[in-house]
């Protein structure tokens, strides 16, 4: 079974990180060997790191080259060798994340976000992108009814607003590379738009 590297993403209380295992048991099932990770995390220093990212106050360089120097941890230490081995890499958010949060949310420049993807990941870029779909207005909502909020969590709607169209430029830019799921559905209605996208890439 050849290497796959399967990113998730979606603003805060879409929902995504409940279906990971579920990914990840329909892919075992089939034969692959599956590593399942998250970012900003996934080495123990990029986990470090995470924690400086969701609790310390610091401007938009300092976030986004935090976020990518866990990232070049992440890739060289775990997604690399994993994919080298034939393996499978379930990820819990990537890059398109860093043109979301810190490009749409902060206003960061995204040509400097290009640039800086080039040097980190040397073209390493997700074979497929499940990207969880959801209006900020209905994502707020359930994160009200969710765990204490991290510096993200507490951004108000707006800060959300941006972020999905941060989302919708970065898939104008690749569309076959994702795959849209509508998160207001319910969770099997979702689990089955899932399975479609892999399905439809003979997954
Ligand atoms: P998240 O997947 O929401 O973790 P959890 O489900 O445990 O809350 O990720 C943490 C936050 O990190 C999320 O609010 C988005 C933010 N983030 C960025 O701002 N840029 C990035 O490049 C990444 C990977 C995450």
């Amino acid at each position: 079974m050849p290497a796959r590297f399967i990113t998730f993403e979606g603003i805060d209380g879409a929902g995504k990180s409940s279906h990971i295992e579920a990914v990840a048991e329909r892919l075992r099932a089939r034969g692959a060997i599956v590593t399942t990770t998250r970012e900003p995390g996934g080495s123990e220093l990029a986990e470090a790191l995470r924690g400086l990212i969701l609790h310390r106050p610091m401007d938009a360089l300092t976030e986004t080259l935090l976020v990518f120097s866990a990232r070049r941890d992440h890739l060289i230490r775990l997604i690399e060798p994993a994919l080298a081995r034939g393996e499978t890499v379930l990820c819990d958010r990537f890059t398109d994340a860093t043109f979301a949060y810190q490009g749409g949310g902060r206003g960061f420049d995204t040509g400097v976000l290009a640039m800086l993807e080039q040097w980190v990941q040397q073209g390493r870029q997700p074979d497929l992108t499940l990207w969880f779909d959801l209006s900020a207005e209905i994502a707020a909502e359930r994160r009200a009814a969710a765990r204490p909020a991290d510096r993200f969590e507490r951004e108000d709607t707006a800060f959300f607003a941006r972020v999905r169209e941060g989302y919708r430029e970065r898939i104008a830019c690749a569309p076959n590379r994702f795959a849209r799921i509508d998160a207001a559905l319910d969770r099997d209605a979702v689990h089955a738009q899932i399975v479609a996208a892999l399905q439809a890439r003979g997954w």
